[in-house]
C-alpha cells in the first residue's frame, strides 16, 4: 500500500474527545506504542477546556473544540459522540489531515471506509479520497477480528450473536453509573437510574442504543451493517445485545454457520494462527476466555470453540475482547500506525 502521508520525523496529532473514557485510552495506547508525534492537541467540549491531560509524563491543556483551528494536523483521532464528528471531521478532513472517527456517524456511508486493520486494510485506500476514515463498532471489531480467518477458509453463509456489553461502551458516566449504583444497593439505598434504560447493577439489559421499527435496537443494526460491510461478503448476521454490569470488556456468543464443513480443530488452528487473536480454549482445565483475562489486553480472546450439534456446517464461539482497547482506541490507533507506515 502506498503512503498516505509524506514521509516526518513526528506528526501531528489532535483526539478530539480527550477527557472522555475512550480518548483517554487513545492516548494511553499513543504513548504505549511510541506512535511518533510532534504537536499533540488535545481536545474536547468548553465544560473541560483549559483542564490539563498527562501525556508521557508532560502536561497538555484541553482545548475547546469549537475554537479550534484544524490547520497543519496531520491525524485527528475523534471520540466525542456521532453529533461532533458529523459536524467537525469534514472540517477537519477539509484542513487535510486524516480523520479516524470512532462515532457510528460515518460508518454506513458509501464513500467512507470502515476498517479493522486485521481484516480490511485494503478498504483504506478509499480515504484518499475523503480523508475520513470510520472505527467500526466495538462489539462488531471483536466479532470480525474472530469470522476473518474462518471465512478465508470456508465462506460463512449465517451468523447469530448475542452480547454481553460492559458499561464502559456507554462513556465515562455511564461506568461512574454502574459503579455508584452498586455501592447504593450494598448499603441499602435507592439507586439513581440517569445513563441506562433501567438499573445496571445487579441486572441485565437487552437495550443498547435505540429501537426501531422492526424491534431491533441500533446497535444489533450496527452489528448486522458493519459485519457485511467490512467483510465485504453477504454474510446473513442476527443479533442481540445486552448490557451487562461489567466495566470493561465485551463478551459475545457467537454461532456461525458455513458454506462447507469446517471442524472445532480446523477452527482453532486457523484462530490461533490469526494476527490480534489468542485461543484460551481448554474445557477440560475450566479454561476459557474471561473478561478479566482481556481487560487491559491487546488481544481479541476466543474459546468454546465446538460444533453446533443442531445444524450442520455450524460452530459455537466465545469471544472476548477489551471494548474500548481493541473495541475503539487501540484500532483507531492501528489505522492511524498504517496511515504514516512507509
Ligand atoms: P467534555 O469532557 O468536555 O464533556 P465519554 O464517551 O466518556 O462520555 O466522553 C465524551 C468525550 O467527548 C469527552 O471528552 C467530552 O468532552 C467530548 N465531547 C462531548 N461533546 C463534545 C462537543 N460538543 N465538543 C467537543 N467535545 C465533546
Amino acid at each position: 500500500m502506498s503512503n498516505f502521508l509524506p514521509a516526518k520525523d513526528a506528526y501531528n496529532v489532535a483526539v478530539i474527545g480527550a477527557t472522555g473514557a475512550v480518548g483517554a485510552v487513545m492516548l494511553e495506547i499513543l504513548g504505549e506504542r511510541d506512535f511518533p508525534i510532534g504537536n499533540l492537541v488535545p481536545l474536547a467540549s468548553s465544560r473541560s477546556a483549559g483542564s490539563t491531560i498527562e501525556f508521557k509524563g508532560r502536561d497538555y491543556v484541553v482545548q475547546d473544540l469549537a475554537d479550534f483551528d484544524p490547520a497543519g494536523l496531520d491525524i485527528a483521532l475523534f471520540s466525542a459522540g456521532g453529533d461532533t464528528s458529523l459536524e467537525y471531521a469534514p472540517r477537519f478532513a477539509d484542513a487535510g489531515c486524516f480523520v479516524i472517527d470512532n462515532s457510528s456517524a460515518w460508518r454506513m456511508h458509501d464513500d467512507v471506509c470502515l476498517v479493522v486493520p486485521e481484516v480490511n486494510p485494503q478498504a483504506l485506500e478509499m480515504a484518499k479520497l475523503n480523508h475520513i476514515i470510520a472505527n467500526p463498532n466495538c462489539s462488531t471489531i471483536q466479532m470480525v477480528v474472530a469470522l476473518k480467518p474462518l471465512n478465508d477458509a470456508v465462506p460463512i453463509k449465517r451468523v447469530v450473536v448475542s452480547t454481553y456489553q460492559a458499561v464502559s461502551g456507554a462513556g465515562g458516566r455511564a461506568i461512574k453509573e454502574l459503579a455508584e449504583q452498586t455501592r447504593s444497593l450494598l448499603s441499602g439505598k435507592e439507586p439513581e437510574v440517569e445513563v441506562f434504560p433501567a438499573r445496571i447493577a445487579f441486572n441485565i439489559i437487552p437495550h443498547i442504543d435505540v429501537f426501531m421499527d422492526d424491534g431491533y435496537t441500533k446497535e444489533e443494526r450496527k452489528m448486522i451493517d458493519e459485519t457485511r460491510k467490512i467483510m465485504e461478503a453477504d454474510i446473513a448476521v442476527t443479533a442481540t445485545t445486552v448490557r451487562v454490569p461489567v466495566f470493561y470488556s465485551h463478551s459475545e456468543a457467537v454461532n456461525i454457520t458455513f458454506d462447507g464443513p469446517m471442524s472445532a480443530d480446523k477452527a482453532r488452528e486457523l484462530l490461533a494462527a490469526a494476527d490480534g487473536i489468542c485461543v484460551v480454549d481448554d474445557p477440560k482445565n475450566e479454561d476459557y476466555p474471561l473478561v478479566s483475562d482481556a481487560t487491559g489486553s491487546d488481544s481479541v480472546w476466543v474459546g468454546r470453540i465446538r460444533k453446533d450439534n443442531s445444524l450442520i456446517n455450524s460452530l459455537h464461539l466465545w469471544v472476548v475482547a477489551d471494548n474500548v482497547r481493541k473495541g475503539a482506541a487501540l484500532n483507531a490507533v492501528q489505522i492511524a500506525e498504517i496511515l504514516i507506515r512507509e
